[in-house]
């Protein structure tokens, strides 16, 4: 059975540079055309043993997924960079907001490193802790702060992070949002949802039975959100308007097309995407449920799948057996993400083996305080 039918773009293009923070790598990269490459970073993990733990994202190339010690969704990652307190060294194949979940949840003594400092997420950079703030004094002179909870996404800096601990609030990731909303409907009345407007819509919507009615948007580049005090006072969800630029591309027709196209295909998108796109799918879940979802598919059955490429690849690769296709022909890889290339792990890795730590994230004490109550409550979650 034919198992691809995905476009073959370009790397590194195709999201926005919102995160392009402009970091140089210190020190020389090795060459991409170095042919030792692959022997170097397996020479330098075997010199560094236990003091080593490699996490990948399930987004990362394969060049480096091959080298992490656990592969994961973000919630998974966080979990498992917590449970490793011996390692010295974590190196987060991911993005900046995952490692600096990981050194938030780890000790004092380890020392998180991401590959490629500029490996930022556009969606991340949508919200700042300043514009939070602004908003959270507007629902305070709506008199509404009180009874409201706020959840941000795992895809938020670790000020937000930190503002979401601080108010009472929460984490959540694509795996749990249902659970953190709930459990956020049980503390307050109302919930401002930081900073994917879609997951936040999706999970409202589709798993807790709220009307599209009951959510609004705010805008932080509008006065007052773009709101008035009566909408602000009528609403429950409370959305930020954030999106992810990788799935913000699927759309509805994409999802019609393909059924066209494949008779009998199922559908599985991540919950970043859009609530048209979502409904118009069959399944919708994490990058660990759709791993699973694939996994678990019978031979012979079609997929098409709407989320990142690499994943997406990936999957097709490993079940021959079954057709699975990407959503959209045009979409491509997370950008961001793709920064991670074996260059810059082997830089790391061989870097640690020196004993000098490369592109190290460390969150300010102060501020990983209050982001570690908002993690520990996602943890804590039934
Ligand atoms: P997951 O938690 O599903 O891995 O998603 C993380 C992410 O950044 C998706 O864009
Ligand atoms: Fe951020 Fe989207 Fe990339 Fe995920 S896929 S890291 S949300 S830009």
């Amino acid at each position: 059975m034919s198992t691809v039918d995905l476009p073959l773009l370009p790397l590194g293009r195709g999201t926005d540079p919102l995160s392009e923070r402009g970091v140089d790598c210190p020190g020389d990269l090795p060459e991409p055309s170095d042919p030792d490459l692959v022997a170097r970073a397996r020479a330098a993990k075997e010199a560094l043993g236990e003091k080593l733990f490699v996490l990948g994202h399930h987004y990362q190339r394969d060049e480096v997924i091959q080298f992490a010690d656990v592969t994961g969704d973000s919630f998974k990652l966080a979990r498992d960079a917590a449970a490793r307190p011996e390692a010295e060294y974590i190196v987060f194949c991911g993005v900046h907001f995952m490692a600096e979940s990981a050194d938030i949840l780890t000790s004092a003594d380890q020392q998180v490193v991401l590959p490629d400092l500029a490996a930022g997420c556009s969606m991340a950079d949508m919200a700042d802790h300043q514009q939070v703030v602004e908003c959270w004094d507007a629902l305070t002179d709506a008199g509404i702060a009180d009874v409201t909870v706020p959840i941000t996404y795992m895809n938020s800096s670790a000020a937000i992070k930190a503002f979401t601990g601080a108010h009472g609030g929460a984490v959540c990731t694509s795996s749990n949002a249902e659970r953190a909303l709930r459990w956020a409907f049980g503390q307050g009345q109302k919930v401002l949802f930081l900073p994917d407007q879609h997951l936040g819509r999706n999970t409202a919507v589709l798993q807790l039975g709220l009307s599209l009615d009951d959510c609004v948007v705010w805008n932080p580049h509008r006065p007052n959100g773009g709101l008035t005090v009566e909408q602000l006072r009528d609403a429950k969800m409370i959305l930020w308007r954030g999106h992810c630029s990788v799935h913000g591309r699927f759309t509805a027709e994409n999802v019609a097309d393909v059924r066209a196209r494949i008779p009998g295909v199922s559908v599985l998108v991540h919950p970043e995407c859009r609530h048209e796109v979502v409904t118009a799918a069959d399944l919708v879940g994490s990058t660990e449920f759709i791993i699973k979802t694939l996994d678990a598919a019978p031979a012979g059955s079609s997929w098409a799948i709407g989320t990142e490429l690499n994943l997406v690849r990936r999957l097709a690769d490993r079940h021959p057996d079954k057709q699975v296709v990407f959503l959209e022909k045009t979409v491509c890889y997370c950008s961001t993400m793709n920064r991670i290339d074996l260059p810059h792990l082997v830089h790391s890795l061989e870097s640690l083996v020196r004993g000098d730590v490369v592109n190290r994230i460390v969150v300010d004490e102060t501020v990983a305080a209050n982001a570690r109550l908002a993690l520990d409550r996602m943890l804590a979650l039934p």
